[in-house]
């Protein structure tokens, strides 16, 4: 890069202007500089990852005792042996910072997401913050792996307690817990698993939450097969694609109860798509799940109050089931309210993720006597300005819309906005100071796979960006100041472009409006659609977005996690480039690379070799802009400091968020830090439907 930077220099003092447009590199690059430092980052000591649990039977097992007292004497639940699996999952003592704890207390969250049903499998958001965290469980689990050195290791056995590749790497046997139960009583078995694939994956109508879970993300032309209750066997199409035991934890497989889901789902009754969807509302109480907690009070705009799941099938050393917390809240609020609450002791946690609030939640937290810890994570954060590539359909554009697409397929259209964007006046608009950094896009700058020297980065130059865009074929030809589209398309008019903007948060709102200053000064209208996450993710998924301003996801602060999203591998894993219903995708040269790529980085197992691919795709991305980077930061993680257990240096976001990756399950509070907090002191969750809980 180094070099054409040169030539690009010597070519505008020799020969002037013209030869420039003519060269073939109009547009110098560099790498990114090299990002500030910034105070306090948390330090993790790394772990052995067979440390973390196992599956055994352990001698006894014992649950609170006004459990035992109110429910398993009053024959309102089975002995707890019964209730929990053959070999429960067991979280072992040596990976607990404080040790196995006592039971009581609640779990404050505050979140700024609302809960649109329980239907996670037919893609229902149950508001965010950590509530489908707490209440789902998946094949396998991957947040706590941060703590794990990346070079040696798989995804934690969960739902799926162990399995075998043949002897081709053809064939994955997957053993599921034995004799775990959903939390109405229900068991759990292969049925489940293959409602899950085969009525929701499968199925083009259903999109499960997260919106990753299609059938490409577990390879093309896989299948999966039910052996018998306990045993599932995928059929993959490659040899040993382990990658695809990451795809299997959250989000992308966790399964709902096909006990309560199957008889609305439109191909077991005589539902619509929609219906089967809102078919459990919010006011819908007691839905079972394999979480933790269960969901038994909900009020609009106020709160969703969970309670301990009675059939949890994991345990501790001492054989106590777990969780501890007997409760979790979820006040309905908003996301820049739950780190003030966080800070202030009214709330009990926060992924501090939004920079116009670190400058006051860092002084809160600085004094003594600070009900909670601030720390600090690795610049894990990061933000992209995505341009919807489909030219052939996707989202069923307008003749407008239609030609924003060609002009976000023309590279020198891209490179000409890239150009226009000052990252340092955006990072600075959200917080001052060391932690934003300079970030053209493509992979996080926090993985352990991210080379800065294949990055690209094209420097703020506004000159060279209006020449791009007159290289792009846009001209000014009514001298408003907006260039306007080539005479015959889209009428000639101003280039007007819809960013779609995630209104629920402040940092996305800060960025969208710095994208339209700087568009403004390049001669682009850019028009904010700003929607709240639940509508917004409905309009992104439907391809209804010229371009959008987006937080960043798993696949760029991981590369493991979602690796199937790092490219449009399939119609359906790309968060800009899908395919319109039965038409294939358009992919453009440099994604048929990216696609390549990725494909060898999910079918090798040798660390160099994947280190290499993730280098070539770097540059591949960051050089065609496959997405424009905004900018990126690191995030800390609030937690009030009675609870035990906290894991040192808890990533907000890597291969989780951190309400996976701190395992609340295993949280407790010590007798004499307990809050009166419960709002349903000795109360359990209902039957599914009912309303509340039982006494
Ligand atoms: C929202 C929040 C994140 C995190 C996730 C968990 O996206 O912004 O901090 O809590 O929910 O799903
Ligand atoms: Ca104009």
């Amino acid at each position: 890069m180094r070099q054409q930077y040169r030539i690009g220099t010597v070519a505008a003092l020799s020969f002037g202007v013209s030869l420039i447009a003519l060269s073939a590199n109009a547009f110098e690059t560099s790498t990114p500089p090299v990002p500030p430092q910034f105070p306090a980052e948390g330090k993790i000591t790394y772990v052995a990852r067979d440390t973390i649990l196992e599956f055994k039977a352990l001698p006894n097992y014992s649950q609170p005792q006004w459990v035992v007292d109110k429910f398993e004497k009053t024959g309102k639940l089975p002995p707890l042996k019964d209730r929990l699996p053959e070999e429960p999952l067991v979280e072992k003592s040596a990976n607990m910072i404080d040790g196995p704890g006592v039971y009581g207390d609640t779990m404050r969250h505050v979140i700024g997401g609302r809960p649109e049903g329980w239907n996670y499998t037919a893609g229902q958001s149950q508001g965010w913050g950590g509530i489908d965290i707490a209440l789902s469980e998946c094949l396998t689990r991957t947040a706590p792996l941060f703590q794990v050195d990346a070079k040696d290791t798989e995804p934690l056995p969960n739902l799926a307690k162990s399995w075998e590749w043949s002897a081709d790497g053809h064939k994955l046997t997957m053993h599921l817990v034995k004799g775990a139960k959903w939390s109405d009583g229900v068991p759990f078995t292969a049925d489940d698993v293959m409602f899950y694939w085969e009525d929701a994956v499968l199925d083009p109508n259903v999109s499960p939450l997260g919106g990753g879970a299609s059938p490409e993300a577990f390879g093309e032309g896989t299948t999966l097969a039910k052996v018998d209750d306990y045993t599932v066997e995928w059929t993959f199409k490659s040899a040993f694609p382990k990658q695809y035991l990451y795809t299997m934890s959250y989000p992308s497989f966790c399964p709902g109860p096909a006990h309560i889901l199957k008889p609305k789902h439109p191909k077991y009754s005589g539902n619509t798509y929609d219906q089967f969807k809102n078919a459990f509302p919010p006011e819908f109480m007691n839905m079972p799940v394999m979480g933790g907690w269960v969901p038994v009070e909900y009020r609009a705009d106020d709160i969703v109050v969970l309670r301990r799941n009675p059939y949890y099938w994991k345990v501790d050393e001492k054989g106590q089931q777990l969780p501890y917390l007997n409760e979790l809240h979820y006040k309905l609020s908003t996301w820049a309210d739950r780190d003030v609450q966080a800070v202030a002791g009214s709330g009990d946690i926060s992924n501090l993720e939004q920079p116009e609030n670190f400058v006051a939640s860092l002084k809160r937290a600085a004094d003594a006597n600070a009900p909670a810890r601030l720390a600090f994570g690795p610049r894990l954060i990061g933000y992209s300005l995505q341009m919807n590539f489909s030219g052939n359909g996707w989202g069923n554009p307008d003749e407008r819309e239609q030609a924003v697409r060609e002009l976000n397929r023309n590279a020198d259209f891209r490179k000409a906005v890239t150009s226009a964007l000052d990252r340092k006046a955006i990072g600075d608009s959200l917080v001052k100071g060391p932690f934003t950094a300079i970030y053209p896009g493509g992979l996080s700058s926090g993985t352990s796979f991210y080379d800065r020297a294949s990055t690209v980065y094209y420097p703020f130059d506004l000159k060279a960006a209006k020449d791009g865009l007159a290289k792009a074929g846009l001209k000014d030809t009514d001298g408003d100041g907006i260039v306007n589209f080539p005479a015959g398309t889209a009428g000639g008019k101003n280039v007007e472009v819809v960013m779609l903007v995630n209104n629920s948060y402040t940092t996305d709102k800060s960025l969208a409006e710095g994208v339209v200053g700087q568009m403004a000064k390049l001669g682009i209208r850019v028009v904010i659609n700003a929607l709240d996450s639940n509508q917004r993710d409905a309009a992104h998924y439907a391809g209804r977005f010229d371009w959008m301003v987006r937080r960043n996801s798993t696949e760029l602060s991981s590369v493991v996690q979602n690796t199937d999203q790092l490219a449009p591998v399939g119609p359906r894993t790309s968060w800009n480039h899908r395919a319109p219903e039965g038409k294939p995708i358009d992919l453009m040269p440099f994604e048929k690379e990216m696609v390549d790529l990725v494909n060898r980085f999910i079918g090798t197992q040798d660390n160099a070799e994947r280190a290499d691919l993730m280098k070539q795709y770097q540059k591949i991305y960051t050089e065609n802009l496959y997405t424009i980077g905004l900018t990126e930061y690191p995030g800390a993680l609030i937690i009030n400091k009675r609870f035990s257990n906290v894991p040192p240096g808890t990533p907000i976001f890597m291969f989780n968020w951190a309400e996976d990756a701190i395992m609340r399950e295993r949280l407790w509070v010590s007798a004499d830090k307990q809050g009166k907090y419960e709002l349903y002191p000795e109360q359990l969750p209902g039957k599914p439907g009912d309303k509340g809980t039982v006494k």
